[in-house]
């Protein structure tokens, strides 16, 4: 790949595992990162060694990474598009924020992704959208060494906000209830901890096939542990709890693709 242009604004959560995920592949690329926080700025620079500018100054060719929030968009855009070249390719991660949204002020070619922290280890999964056809400066190649990609329409990306780019946190949230009962029920905190980190570690290798209900219905035995658990779970309406937590999410990105409009 020739010499590209990378720019990322925001190296926050998402910013950084970009950054992290791109200088692991072997790729030419010439970074270029804006971000606004101190704290945040000493740690890119502690850890990638990276001038880290405050600004934007000109973006002439390649790719601009939008990593910032939601709420601080308008304010970028307003500050910056016109020191965009309508050749450089804008990729846009923000939640709830349509590529339409984003062309009301630049004429520039978009891809919308919504990936989740996984890709700082090149291993994640990239639903992405874009404004046009054929692949523009070799973008997806370069997304393929992030993780695997697949394309879907935009108006399946609230959704897939909810389910995808928050998903760890599902799983997260629920690690960390199970090991919070665990301590109820008289295991140590830091046992409890590193057996759940283990189980976490454990279920790459049970899917990946079989439908997960399946999965579950293997693990369970008649009157055994786990069924005493998923009976309690059903008690309780975990179906309900659930779904009430991924429709919120999915809301709450519908929302703020309104809020972004209204402003
Ligand atoms: N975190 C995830 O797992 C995830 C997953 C999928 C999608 N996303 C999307 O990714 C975006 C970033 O999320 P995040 O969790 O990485 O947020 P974050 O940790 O808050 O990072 C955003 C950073 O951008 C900085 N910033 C704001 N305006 C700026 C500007 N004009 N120039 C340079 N830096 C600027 C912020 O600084 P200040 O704090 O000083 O404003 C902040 O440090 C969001 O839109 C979110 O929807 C996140």
């Amino acid at each position: 790949m020739n010499n590209l242009d990378f720019h990322i604004v925001g190296l926050g959560n998402l910013g950084s595992a970009f950054l992290k995920g791109l200088t692991n592949l072997d790729n030419n690329l010439t970074f270029h990162l804006y971000e606004k926080e101190p704290k945040v700025i000493e740690s890119i620079k502690d850890e990638f060694n990276f001038d880290v500018k405050n600004e934007i100054d000109v973006i002439e060719s390649g790719i601009l990474l939008l990593c910032i929030k939601p709420k601080d968009l308008n304010k970028f855009l307003d500050t910056n598009k016109d020191k965009i070249s309508k050749d450089v390719l804008i990729c846009t991660v923000l939640a709830g924020v349509e590529t339409a949204y984003i062309s009301q002020f630049v004429g520039n070619k978009i891809i919308r992704l919504m990936p989740n922290l996984s890709i700082k280890n090149n291993n994640g999964f990239i639903p992405y959208t874009k404004t046009y056809q054929e692949d523009y400066l070799s973008f997806l190649k370069l997304l393929s060494g992030l993780g695997s990609i697949t394309e879907y329409d935009e108006e399946l990306f609230h959704i897939i906000t909810a389910i995808y780019g928050s998903g760890p946190a599902w799983y997260l949230e629920l690690s960390s209830r199970i090991v919070e009962s665990a301590t109820k029920l008289g295991l140590s905190k830091s046992e409890s901890n590193k057996i759940i980190n283990e189980l976490l570690k454990s279920l790459p290798s049970l899917v990946g096939g079989d439908e997960f209900s399946n999965i579950v219905e293997k693990i369970k035995s008649p009157k055994g542990t786990t069924e005493a658990g998923i009976n309690s779970l059903n008690s309780d309406s975990f179906d309900k709890i659930v779904f009430n937590a991924i429709n919120a999410a999915t809301e709450r990105s519908i929302q703020i693709s309104k809020e972004i409009n209204n402003e």
